[in-house]
């Protein structure tokens, strides 16, 4: 894939990917060989023209009339999240929610791989957490160069996110996933994803909510129904 078609696919798409890598995921290891946009639409919720489209834009996966090949759209969608290839992970911040991070292990059964954390708290450097080797701050740059990590995770409090960031800069890493509710500098060459467990909460809270709103109207209707039906029913 050239990488000026990268660039066009929108973040709505890429945001959507995951979701296809693990309902595929999921066929696979229940050795299911062929899906079709409509069944795969059906498991995810999207409609079967949607996953026609997303699919497209990486190129032509399904063949008319047979669907798709589960396994080699497998492959081709955790290619495209870059999934084949093993990240190597720092974690900067060894505090509640970095141990958190640290404890998690999905990330490795995925391919991403903790391991070190960082921390200027000499109480939690020499550690290790989880299993995972707690190291000074000052040993970030030569760690991550020495070990080729490509992608640094910021738990520290905001006030300290950009001095951290200003020292991933210098680095090899190639992407931030940012947690500190501030959004930090760094050069065009390095990404950066921004985590607010609270915007999906906000969207939960927008779900009841939209949900509630739902349930009245509906029990509004119902009860004109009953009214009409009584009046109808009293009539000669
Ligand atoms: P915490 O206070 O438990 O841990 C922070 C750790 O960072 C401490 O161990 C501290 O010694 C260390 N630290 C401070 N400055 C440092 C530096 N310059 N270099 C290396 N380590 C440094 O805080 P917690 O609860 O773990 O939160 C960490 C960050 O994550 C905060 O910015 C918080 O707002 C954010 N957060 C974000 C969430 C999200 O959804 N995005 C959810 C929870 C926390």
């Amino acid at each position: 894939m050239a990488e000026e078609e990268i660039k066009k696919i929108s973040l709505a798409v890429i945001r959507r990917l995951p979701k296809y890598h693990k309902c595929l995921g999921e066929l696979l290891r229940n050795n299911v060989e062929k899906v079709s946009s409509q069944e795969l639409g059906q498991m995810l919720g999207f409609t079967a023209s949607q996953v026609r489209q997303d699919l497209n834009n990486f190129g032509e996966f399904g063949q008319q009339g047979y669907g798709y090949n589960v396994e080699q759209l497998y492959n081709e969608v955790a290619k495209i999240l870059g999934l084949h290839t093993e990240h190597k992970m720092v974690i900067i911040g060894a505090g509640n929610l970095g141990q958190a991070l640290a404890n998690y292990k999905d990330f490795e059964s995925h391919g991403f791989k903790i391991i070190a954390m960082f921390d200027i708290n000499p109480r939690l450097t020499g550690l290790r957490i989880h299993g995972v080797p707690v190291y000074d701050l000052e040993e970030l740059s030569y760690v991550i160069n020495e070990n080729n990590v490509d992608i640094a995770i910021i738990a520290v409090p905001k006030e300290n996110a950009q001095q951290v960031a200003d020292i991933l800069s210098g680095t090899i890493i190639k992407g931030i996933w940012n947690f500190a509710p501030i959004e930090i500098k760094v050069p065009p060459h390095i990404m950066v994803e921004n985590v607010h467990l609270i915007d999906s909460l906000f969207t939960l809270s927008y779900k009841i909510n939209e949900n509630k709103l739902m349930e009245r109207l509906i029990k509004q209707k119902s009860k004109r129904f009953e009214v009409k039906e009584k009046i109808i029913k009293k009539l000669p």
